[in-house]
């Protein structure tokens, strides 16, 4: 491609000005900034702004006349089932697992600016007695429940018994290589490797408010991840869907990379959305309070959707029902379920009918004097899709079954790492805590009796979700900091720390 090519080619959507430099660029940095030019669908580009410009110009639409809680038949939540309900949804979702039928599924494609470290997220350590990254956590999880899965399930084909839960890992430019090399390195957790794909997710470009592209060197092009809805164009694009299909799945679990206390493959709401026969499914949170910033699972027109808390006004946000919870009360925490028809429908039919969404950024760009700045203030945009987008689908004439949601408690299911410790909240020492407080509850649950200033870690290859831990725990006293590990030379469990009898 010559210069009058490209010309060509950017002219009739208004992009001439990424040629800016060219004249200064040697060859191999012409090539470079060729390379990402023809990267990018310029119609669609256009297509996909023209229709973010028009709500952006638009006021915030509240939603308040529209909306309607999920219907209580579509709900399930640990508070309202009783023990042996729960039992029931667990088993359900454990013998899918032993059969090798449930994926998990990671977004770690995002690029952890609030973090602000400059590798991906999931390999980010909080600080916990054994050092343990985010990543190492979720892997040693699947090992463990996938041998849980074995016992109580025997008679599972040998094949599926033998082989680890398939996870999925969505990565982006900025997380792949470095997320790849550090499963490497961790020999994958102890993994089957061949169970394991990453996948890219798709980028786009940045641009500025008026719709150009953004330079982020002369030779360089802006670009972000297209969000965590991207998802469904890189499942369809990277033939993800079509592993899936191989290896025998037919329930998907998918999770955000930053949740310390995600429950893998989780087997209650997996069997949960089995017996309701949900297509699609959401794992929720009680608000804390009404204000919290949260968006909430509700049913708009004939529709189920996220609605945000900027779109619903305050006396909605307030009201409440007969036995005084929140009306609207289920807080989205970006933990989903999907049947692999619906999934698969959704990405090879229906991905383009999902919109963008705005985020007004800082982006770095090339200024008049052709030098790269970084703004203090936002000065672009990047167009992103929402995994969450797929809900209203589920009512859909094509998607059979239904949607559903899942209310779980929140100090046992939900603490994410969003923020450094500058912050006060969903930062590395509230993960930690969280994490901490969790293992108490459940050592105390299992009969161990704990000094009140005790902090324990209990490693996932003991357990995984609190079970089997009476047998070896009840009556033992603990304090101080504590660790209960696996140790693999004799396969015996370890307490490292102090026990007071
Ligand atoms: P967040 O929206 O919290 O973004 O992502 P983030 O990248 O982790 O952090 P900030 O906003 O830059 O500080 C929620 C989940 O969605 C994934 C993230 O990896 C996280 O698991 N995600 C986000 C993607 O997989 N791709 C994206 O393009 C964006």
């Amino acid at each position: 491609m010559n210069k009058q090519d490209l010309i060509n080619l950017l002219e009739p959507y208004g992009q001439e000005h990424l040629l800016k430099y060219w004249e200064e660029l040697n060859q191999t940095e012409k090539e470079h900034l060729i390379e990402d030019i023809k990267e990018i669908d310029f119609a669609q580009m256009v297509k996909n702004y023209n229709r973010v410009k028009s709500e952006m110009d638009q006021t915030v639409q509240e939603f308040d006349e529209l909306m309607q809680p999920v219907p209580q038949e579509l709900k399930g939540s640990y508070e309202k089932s009783t023990p042996e309900q729960i039992k029931e949804y667990e088993m359900l979702g454990l013998k899918a697992i032993a059969n090798n039928e449930v994926a998990s599924l990671l977004l770690a494609g995002g690029q952890g600016t609030r973090l602000g470290v400059n590798y991906p997220k999931g390999m980010y350590s909080v600080g916990l007695f054994s050092g343990k990254s985010l990543y190492h956590l979720q892997g040693e999880r699947l090992v463990k429940l996938k041998q849980y899965a074995n016992r109580l399930f025997p008679e599972a084909p040998s094949e599926k018994q033998n082989s680890s839960i398939p996870w999925y890992i969505m990565t982006s430019e900025h997380t792949q290589e470095s997320t790849i090399e550090y499963f490497r390195k961790s020999n994958f957790f102890g993994l089957d490797k061949e169970n394991i794909k990453f996948f890219e997710q798709f980028m786009l470009p940045c641009l500025t408010n008026d719709g150009k592209v953004i330079l982020d060197q002369k030779s360089k092009i802006s670009k972000a991840p297209d969000g965590n809805g991207g998802l469904y164009r890189a499942l369809d694009k990277r033939s993800i869907l079509n592993d899936m299909k191989k290896r025998g799945v037919k329930y998907v679990h998918v999770y955000c990379v930053d949740n310390i206390l995600v429950k893998m493959a989780d087997p209650a709401f997996v069997g949960f959305c089995i017996a309701k026969n949900a297509n699609c499914a959401a794992k929720v949170v009680k608000k804390v309070e009404p204000d919290e910033k949260v968006g909430v699972i509700c049913k708009v027109k004939d529709r189920f959707q996220v609605v945000e808390y900027s779109e619903i006004s305050e006396k909605t946000r307030n009201l409440r029902t007969d036995d005084g919870e929140l009306l609207y009360n289920a807080g989205n925490i970006c933990n989903h379920f999907f049947n692999i028809d619906f999934l698969s429908e959704l990405c090879s039919e229906h991905e383009s009918e999902l919109k963008h969404h705005v985020a007004h950024k800082k982006i770095a760009y090339v200024n008049e004097n052709g030098e790269r700045v970084t703004p203090k203030e936002t000065n672009g945009i990047k167009l992103e899709k929402f995994v969450f987008d797929v809900f209203p689908f589920s009512t859909s004439k094509w998607a059979k079954g239904n949607f559903a949601i899942w209310e779980v408690y929140r100090e046992e299911e939900f603490s994410p790492l969003k923020n450094s410790d500058d912050c006060k909240k969903e930062t590395p020492t509230t993960c930690r805590n969280d994490l901490y407080a969790q293992h108490a509850r459940w050592l105390q649950k299992a009969g161990a009796v704990l000094d009140p200033e005790a902090q324990v870690e209990i490693s996932p290859l003991v357990s995984t979700n609190g079970e089997e831990l009476t047998e070896l725990m009840k009556g033992k006293a603990l304090k101080g900091n504590l660790t209960i590990e696996l140790d693999k030379s004799d396969n015996k469990v370890k307490i490292n720390g102090s026990l007071s009898l």
